[in-house]
């Protein structure tokens, strides 16, 4: 039994041990003093920072990242029809939308941060909590992060690329791509250690922006409407593909433009008055997401046809021929979506590391904060780090495909831990109570999806993906189930904390 039952049970958020050590160990403690000065160690801590807007910055500028400017060609290959891939984008809304009204409960049964992986430790324990851990930081975060600032990188090289003159697949330009992604990543992780205030700030502008360039594509469209640009939208279901193995194609496509519903509940902690605000920025913000993504998708048919779909980025397309002279916004709107959206998973993926070296699953040093701003310096710099190695590394495009069916399996998982909850905690608050059938739903969803690709296409890299993600074991059983000590551990963690200026929050138990 993990401590986060016990703790949590008598309605303390404080730290849950391992067998017998809390820390500050005394050792660590001796660094504490010199980097905290006169002040209290119970004085540092990370702070209820996130309000509503911030809530729904997060939520929404998060979600709203690559997908949308550039998956619905994706889709449209899949389906073979425009109201079938519709359908699709509705579709992968709505099992999104359950995925967000399932956490909603999830978060007020159990008020930790960490997500996912806190709920399935706390219903499964610590085994499945581990490889959930060690999936999301080695390959899925920081894949989902490489992808996006790998995608603003390119939308703001190639118009540079096209500008001089040079072909946007040279080697040149290549390299140009990976060096300016590795920086902005490297941008990004500096906000979110500098401030938190900062990263949400960020996140706030970033939001309004993309939501900015959505609405200008959306009364663009309204405007090609009313003046006849309809040719495209006047078809039937005719060619729609039947094809099962498709259609999980398209929908794993439709999901990745709606995946980041679980970002507030990975940061619960850190939000003010979580049971009010973090309910209503997901029902807010979800059907909200929907609509606009179903009128962006009209609006790109009636100026961009069919067979031009499969170019890289609609968006842009569609910006030259409709937008005019602010067909520059197009650009600059995209690069604000993926950077924002980057932003948010850095700053959630952060927190689900800290949540997870506090419950001793990952060395301690990564569940320290900064000791003046109370940003988690360890954990952004793991998590940066290991997407920096993944973008230097791997074609991370092609790798994406190969990963969404871990982190379906992982939904699906979470989506169990709601029945299972409660069963096992029937008098936990429950302010807002989510009808089982939607975490069924969500439960087919991953069984469909996770056994539709295995089976339809059966692939290699889909066994490399399990592989791996169950090679976590090989460091569980050493160094969490026996406890296994590394030498020299103690003087490392004194050494990064000294350096990095970082210690154990202590915990709002608000
Ligand atoms: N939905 C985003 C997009 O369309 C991807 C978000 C990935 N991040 C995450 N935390 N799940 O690009």
């Amino acid at each position: 039994d993990h401590g986060i039952m016990s703790s949590l049970s008598d309605g303390d958020m404080s730290r849950p041990s391992r067998k017998g050590s809390m820390y500050p160990t005394e050792k660590v403690s001796a660094a504490i003093k010199c980097i905290i000065g006169p002040r209290k160690s119970s004085e540092i801590r990370m702070e209820r920072s996130i309000g509503f807007l911030g809530c729904l910055s997060f939520i929404m500028g998060t979600i709203i990242g690559s997908g949308i400017f550039i998956s619905p060609g994706g889709i449209l290959q899949n389906t073979n029809n425009i109201w079938a891939a519709m359908i699709v984008w509705a579709m992968a809304g709505m099992i999104s939308l359950a995925g967000g009204l399932v956490l909603i409960e999830l978060s007020t049964v159990i008020p930790v941060s960490g997500g996912e992986y806190t709920y399935i430790l706390a219903a499964f324990g610590g085994i499945p909590a581990f490889l959930t851990v060690w999936s999301y930081l080695m390959l899925i975060r920081p894949s989902s992060m490489g992808v996006l600032v790998l995608t603003t990188a390119v939308n703001i090289i190639e118009p540079i690329a096209k500008e001089i003159g040079v072909d946007p697949g040279d080697i040149s330009i290549k390299l140009a791509t990976k060096l300016l992604t590795i920086f902005l990543l490297c941008v990004i992780a500096f906000m979110n250690c500098v401030s938190v205030r900062l990263a949400t700030y960020f996140q706030v502008i970033c939001t309004a922006g993309k939501l900015g360039g959505l609405v200008v594509i959306i009364i663009s469209g309204i405007y090609n409407l009313s003046t006849g640009h309809d040719k495209n939208l006047r078809v039937g279901f005719e060619n729609a593909t039947t094809n099962v193995g498709k259609l999980a194609n398209a929908l794993y496509v439709g999901l990745w433009a709606y995946d980041g519903w679980d970002q507030l509940n990975l940061v619960t902690e850190e939000i003010v008055n979580p049971y009010r605000n973090l309910p209503w920025a997901i029902c807010v913000g979800m059907p909200f997401i929907t609509i606009i993504y179903m009128l962006t998708n009209i609006a790109f048919l009636t100026r961009v046809d069919i067979p031009e779909f499969s170019h890289a980025s609609v968006a842009l397309l569609y910006g030259d021929r409709s937008l005019g002279v602010m067909s520059f916004l197009m650009p600059l709107a995209v690069i604000l979506s993926c950077l924002g959206a980057a932003n948010g998973t850095l700053f959630s993926a952060a927190r689900m590391t800290l949540v997870a070296a506090r419950n001793g699953h990952l060395p301690d040093v990564v569940s320290f904060v900064d000791v003046n701003q109370g940003t988690p310096t360890p954990a952004i710099i793991i998590m940066v780090s290991i997407t920096t190695a993944m973008v230097l590394m791997l074609d991370i495009e092609g790798l994406i495909d190969f990963l969404s069916y871990i982190v379906w399996i992982a939904y699906g998982g979470t989506a169990i831990t709601h029945i299972v909850f409660r069963c096992r905690r029937p008098a936990a608050p429950r302010p807002f109570k989510t009808p089982i059938a939607v975490s069924l739903i969500l439960v087919l969803a991953a069984i469909f999806l996770t056994i539709a690709t295995v089976v339809l296409d059966p692939r290699l890299e889909y066994l490399y993906a399990v592989a791996f993600t169950t090679s976590g074991l090989l460091l569980y059983f050493p160094f969490v189930y026996f406890e296994l000590r590394i030498p020299g551990m103690e003087s490392a963690t004194k050494f990064l904390q000294l350096t990095l200026r970082v210690t154990p929050p202590a915990i709002d138990k608000s």
